[in-house]
């Protein structure tokens, strides 16, 4: 047995003493005593007992039912009442102060002992469970959802301050009302009245992921989308005594799933916008070449006509010159819908060199114009490619123009084009070389970026669209220095092996 510090209040100093002795044989301590009902609250404040013998029957105004009921309301030590004889009425008055035992005296050691005991042992009880039951309610009430128990009838039994605001019954107005009195919920769209949850949880006996799309009817008449959830509160003899209830305000979460909504849509939109802009963008610089060729060879044209002795033949090869351009214009748009679209629809067999003779052709009068010399090294080894006829023309005029523009600035060296083909069974090559100003190292890569442009008059979108043209064909482009000026464009297209391509059906 363990020793305890004891109070002993008796107004008999003989029947103290023998208490006090008592006590002491039996192994616990005793830390004050009175005869005055009035000093032992404050006595048992200042010694801190843990427990306090109480005679009923104190003289004075404050009587041992009485000094019993401050300490229990101050101290939380438990009182055992002593008494040779107390009539009813004080019986029914020492009850009311929840004693923890009752000693009649006189007594022996034994009895003594076994009530201290009991009484020590039903306090700590008592305080573990008050301990539990706070850490229980503290926790319920400082989540952040909303929770509601019922007993067994699905009558509220306990709430918390989350549940509380959200339906609008404080704990002490809800308490023993029907659970769907004060968690009201309906259907959102269909409005009618969902099963009350709490009977559903203790038919079911299980953990209830409950009804979509609930709003809970607060009493105030506000609307809340919610998501909830419940469990049973199951006993020792694993009877239903109730059920849980764990629910949570969703609206902000709504929002936030609308607003998302929302912005994918802008987003879908503000792409389609994007990609609207830059198949504007490419078409009107893919069609600015053929325009200004058509305008070129028409002028040209004119000239042959206009001397003293036209020369006709010149004349027709000018024009036809501008027709072919004008077919060409009308090929570009499109070509370039396929390759924003992503088409193959366009794709034959192509001779590549051949390709570059005819461009070379159409390009005549804007190469001359600008006082280009060309040259060109077009091996045979190079094998057919499967490919868009009208948008490997294009990659091949957006990269003459580049070079014959950059080598519109050149006044103390030649201007110099030289386009080269090769080949191999896997690939083709091909190369264009200038004598212009070069491109500076760092920009290599973003000279291929859309909009990317360092001329006045500049799109900046020839070698973004020729990047998209050949990586659609699955080929690459590059840009490297040339030697001793100028910069080469290379770019290769895969071979079309045995006269077909694998990817023909695509
Ligand atoms: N052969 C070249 N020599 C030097 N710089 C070049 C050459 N080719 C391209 N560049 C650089 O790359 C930039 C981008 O070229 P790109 O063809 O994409 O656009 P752009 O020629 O400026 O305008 P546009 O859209 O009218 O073709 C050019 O502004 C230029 O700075
Ligand atoms: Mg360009």
């Amino acid at each position: 047995m363990r020793s305890a510090r004891i109070l002993i209040v008796e107004d008999n100093l003989i029947v103290a003493r023998d208490i006090e002795r008592q006590l002491m044989g039996i192994g616990h301590s005793v830390v004050g005593m009175t005869g005055r009902g009035e000093d032992a609250l404050r006595l048992a404040l200042s010694t801190q007992p843990e427990l306090v013998l109480m005679d009923i029957r104190l003289e004075g105004p404050v009587d041992g039912v009485d000094a019993a009921e401050q300490i229990r309301r101050y101290c939380h030590v438990p009182v055992v009442f002593l008494t040779a004889y107390a009539d009813d009425e004080t019986v029914r008055r020492a009850s009311l102060t929840e004693p923890f035992g009752y000693l009649l005296k006189p007594f022996e050691d034994i009895q003594l002992r076994t009530v201290i005991e009991m009484a020590l042992y039903k306090h700590g009880a008592e305080r573990k469970l008050r301990d539990s039951e706070r850490r229980f309610v503290t926790t319920l009430s400082s989540i952040g959802d909303a929770v509601i128990a019922t007993d067994n009838q699905a009558r509220v039994t306990f709430m918390n301050p989350v549940a509380e605001s959200l339906t609008g019954w404080p704990q002490s107005e809800a308490v023993g009302r029907p659970l769907t009195e004060v968690f009201h919920i309906a259907h959102e769209e269909t409005r009618k009245t969902v099963e009350d949850p709490a009977a559903k949880i203790m038919r079911l006996g299980t953990v209830v992921g409950l009804a979509n799309h609930t709003v809970l009817l607060a009493r105030d008449g506000r609307e809340i989308p919610i998501d909830d959830c419940g469990a049973p509160i199951i006993d020792d003899q694993g009877a239903t005594a109730g059920a849980v209830l764990v629910f949570r305000d969703i609206t902000q979460r709504r929002r936030a799933e609308e607003a998302l909504r929302a912005s994918q849509a802008t987003l879908v939109h503000a792409t389609r916008l994007t990609t609207m802009g830059e198949l504007v963008a490419s078409i009107a610089h893919e069609l600015n070449q053929p325009l200004m060729a058509i305008v070129t060879n028409a002028e040209t044209c004119l000239q042959w006509l206009s001397g003293a002795k036209p020369d006709l033949d010149e004349a027709r090869k000018a024009a036809e010159r501008a027709v072919r351009n004008g077919h060409r214009a009308g090929d570009v748009i499109r070509s370039v819908r396929a390759l924003v679209r992503k088409s193959s629809s366009g794709m034959t067999l192509l001779d590549m060199n051949g390709m570059i003779v005819e461009i070379l052709d159409l390009m005549r009068a804007e190469i001359r114009r600008h006082e280009v010399v060309l040259s060109t090294e077009l091996l045979p080894s190079v094998e057919p490619v499967w490919a868009d006829r009208v948008q490997i023309e294009q990659v091949l005029v957006n990269l003459i123009m580049n070079a014959v523009e950059t080598m519109s600035l050149v006044v103390d060296r030649p201007r110099a084009l030289h386009i080269s083909s090769e080949g191999d069974a896997d690939n083709v090559l091909v190369a264009i070389a200038d004598s212009g100003s070069g491109i500076e190292l760092s920009k290599t890569d973003q000279i291929f970026e859309a909009f990317f442009t360092t001329k006045p008059e500049g799109m900046g979108m020839g070698l973004s669209i020729c990047r998209s043209i050949l990586e659609a064909h699955r080929g690459h482009i590059w840009a490297s220095p040339n030697r001793p000026h100028g910069s080469i464009m290379r770019f290769t297209l895969p071979a079309a092996k045995n006269g077909a391509s694998d990817e023909s059906s695509s």
